[in-house]
Parts: C-alpha cells; structure tokens; sequence
C-alpha cells in the first residue's frame, strides 16, 4: 500500500461516517417545518406547538451545569432502537386515567426553547423525558396510599407535591432505605442547611428552576398522526 492508498482509504472510511452521522442530520433538523394536524386522522387542523411550562431555560442550565446528561438521557428512542415505549411511565403512560394510552416516542420539538437537546451522554439513571409525569404520579399515589393508612388522622395538610418528592431526591437521593444503593448524587448545595419544621429540604433559586424543568418535562402530549409512532397510533388515511 502507498501513501495514496492510504490517504485515500482513510478519508473514504471516515468520511462516509461523517456524511451520514453528521451532515445528513445537520440539514435534516437544521430547518424545522411546522406539522400540521390532519383533519381525517387527528380531528383538527392545527399547527402542531409542543405545550410546556415551567422555568425551562434556567433550569435546563442547572442541568447542565452539574452534569445531569451524563448520566439521565431525555430520548425516547423509537421501538426498533430500543424497548422504551413498553417501560411504563418512560414514555408516557399505558393505562392514564385522563387519557388512556399517551405513550410516545421522542420528537425534535420535544427540545423547543432549550439551547441545547441534552438528550445525554449515557443511561446510568432512568431516562427524564417523562419525569414530569412520573413525579404528579408518584405524588398522587404517595397521597392516595397515606389517606388509606391513616384514615381519619389524615388531613390535608399531610400532602406532599411533586415539587417536595424531587427536593427530597435532589437533597438525598438515599434517604429512604431502600434507595440506599442509589448513585444519584446528592445536590445538598442547592438547599438551605436548615430544615422545614416539617423536616421537608428549603430549596435554594438554582433547585428551584432545576424542579420546575424536570416538572415541564412531561413529553406525552398528543402529536400529528404524521409524526406518532405509538403503539396506539391512530390509523391514517
Ligand atoms: C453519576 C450518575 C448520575 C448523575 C450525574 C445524576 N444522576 Fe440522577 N440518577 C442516577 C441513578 C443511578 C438514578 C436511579 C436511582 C435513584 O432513583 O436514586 C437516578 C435517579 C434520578 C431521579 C429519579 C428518577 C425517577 O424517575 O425515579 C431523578 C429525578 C434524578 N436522578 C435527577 C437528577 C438530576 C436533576 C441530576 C443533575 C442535577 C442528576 N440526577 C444527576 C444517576 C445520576
């Protein structure tokens, strides 16, 4: 083999992998168009526009900052990538009592106002793209489950919000027995050393906003039939 050879076989293998890792989905994503409902398969005409609320800019930074994506991904990855959709809560839920199946897959706009798509570098904790969700649950059960036990010693004021459960995990992430194995870190710098009365943590600004973006991540919103690989897709005509 000579240097030409060589030069050549190199730039063709390494460039091959670039066209199609890098510049094709550059120009494929560079440039989003709108989706628009169909009237025959969705029942309305609109423009498709993601909903979320919450302090998604701030937060998002916080999550970046302190390394989040390393180890939490924000991808629901289609079903012939991976076993996503049928791990419940991961990409919406099977059985919602609101809205039945709102299972999905991750789409480019679930990232809109975001600087960056942190959609993560590896799975060591679960994936977030529904942590929203999956946290209002959690509450709700936890509620739900304390109501029964007590009985009539409960009261309203016992109940825990979603914001509390994520301050409790972002504070501690071992604090309940068994999360004792647990490789989240612990964030304690983000909340006050003193505690509630109710021993619950006093989040500082950063954990704030850092809670409201996990809470707006509730990607299970209702998508054009054009772009909605669930398991329930709606047939299209
Ligand atoms: C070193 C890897 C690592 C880093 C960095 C990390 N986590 Fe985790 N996280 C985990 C693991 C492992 C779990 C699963 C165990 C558990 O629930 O505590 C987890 C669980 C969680 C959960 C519970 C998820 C659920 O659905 O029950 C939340 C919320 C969470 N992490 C948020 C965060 C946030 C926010 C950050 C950044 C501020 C972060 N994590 C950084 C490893 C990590």
């Amino acid at each position: 083999m000579n240097l030409r050879t060589f030069t050549l076989g190199m730039l063709t293998t390494f460039g091959f992998a670039w066209v199609f890792a890098v510049v094709l989905p550059f120009f494929k994503t560079r440039e989003l168009t709108p989706v628009y409902f169909n009237e025959v398969a969705d029942g309305k005409t609109d423009m498709y526009f993601p909903k979320r609320t919450g302090q998604v800019v701030n937060g998002a930074k916080v999550y970046a900052q302190n390394g989040c994506y390393v180890c939490h991904t924000q991808v629901v990855r289609p079903t012939y990538a991976g076993n996503d959709i049928h791990r419940d809560g991961w990409a919406g839920f099977k059985l919602d009592p609101d809205r039945g199946d709102t299972r999905r897959e991750t789409n480019v706009f679930d990232y809109m106002g975001e600087d960056f798509a942190q959609i993560g570098v590896m799975r060591i904790g679960e994936d977030l793209s529904n942590v929203g969700s999956r946290y209002e649950k959690l509450a709700i059960d936890h509620n739900t489950k304390q109501k029964e036990a007590l009985g009539d010693a409960w009261n309203d004021t016992m109940k825990v919000t979603p914001q509390e459960l994520l301050y409790e995990h972002l504070d501690n992430p071992r604090k309940v027995l068994s999360m004792r194995w647990s490789t989240c870190p612990s964030f304690h710098f983000m909340f006050e050393d003193k505690k509630h009365a109710s021993s619950h943590p006093i989040p500082k600004p950063e954990a704030r906003s850092l809670v409201a973006y996990l809470l707006s991540m509730k990607k299970n919103d209702a998508v054009p039939a054009s772009m909605n690989y669930s398991p329930v897709k709606p047939a299209q005509k």
